[in-house]
């Protein structure tokens, strides 16, 4: 392809972003880390925002993981903080017609922040102009584990026949059944794994890598990620 025609190429439908570094960016200035937390999620509310201006279908955050309960109680209730702050303050994507879905094992959040959860997901669930997926209490394995707990359940009530079960079936019975695979991970501050993020839907999509902190992540860079996702040349494993 021609380096002039390659805004032209098609942005990646689905974007994934994993919010790390956010505990570096407040120990480099001497700050706890929720102060760090504070700042990724204002972070997370301007890329949200920028996201639907140039484009991009669905969008997924990395907000919390099954691991990140092991963090220290003050970390973790600090971030379950700004949770409900930000849950509320949601409510202005919800005027922009944003739909809103949250993905991962919610019955370990406070009945407050679920909720939330409900009302956000209830009055979006027509809107169509772009998807903001929150993943909170996420995790992949946890996610597939519980997957296939369910189609056992529905075998063994007869529901479904063993030669019923293939992939579509498989993606029907995560929590991101209505929701594309992810085309492109973003992942910030100099690591380079998917930590338990979407590993099913993941099987084909392209990683872009940068060094900057969450907190300091900016339009630019989503702009930036989306270009190298379009230069990239994705063949599905054909040729
Ligand atoms: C990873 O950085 C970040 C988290 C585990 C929490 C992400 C949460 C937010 C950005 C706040 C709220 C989000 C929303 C959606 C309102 P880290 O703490 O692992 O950073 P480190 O690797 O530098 O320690």
């Amino acid at each position: 392809m021609a380096k002039e025609n390659i805004s032209d190429a098609p942005m990646p439908v689905h974007v994934g972003v994993i919010m790390d570094g956010n505990g570096r960016w407040a120990k480099k200035r001497g700050l706890p880390r929720k102060f760090g937390h504070r700042e990724g999620a204002k972070t997370f509310r301007k890329i949200v925002r920028h996201a639907k201006a140039i484009g991009i279908k669905y969008i997924t955050f990395y907000a919390f993981s099954t691991e990140n309960w092991k963090r220290p109680d003050d970390e973790v209730q600090a971030i379950m903080k700004l949770f409900d702050k930000y849950l509320d303050e949601l409510d202005d994507f919800l005027k922009e017609h944003v739909r809103i879905r949250f993905i991962g094992d919610r019955s370990m959040l406070s009945e407050s922040l679920q909720a939330k959860m409900k009302r956000s997901e209830a009055l979006s669930k027509d809107y169509d102009i772009m998807t903001l997926v929150l993943a909170i209490n996420y995790g992949g394995r946890d996610e597939i584990t519980n997957a296939v707990k369910v189609i056992a359940q529905e075998v063994k009530e007869g529901k479904l026949e063993i030669s019923d079960i293939d992939d579509r079936l498989v993606q029907s019975r995560l929590y991101t059944e209505d929701i594309p695979d992810v085309d492109l991970i973003i992942r910030p501050s100099g690591e380079q794994r998917l930590s338990n993020f979407l590993i099913w839907q993941s099987a084909y999509a392209e990683y872009y890598f940068t060094d900057i902190l969450w907190p300091d992540f900016s339009k630019k860079d989503l702009e930036k990620a989306c270009e190298v996702y379009k230069e990239r040349h994705r063949r599905f494993g054909g040729v």
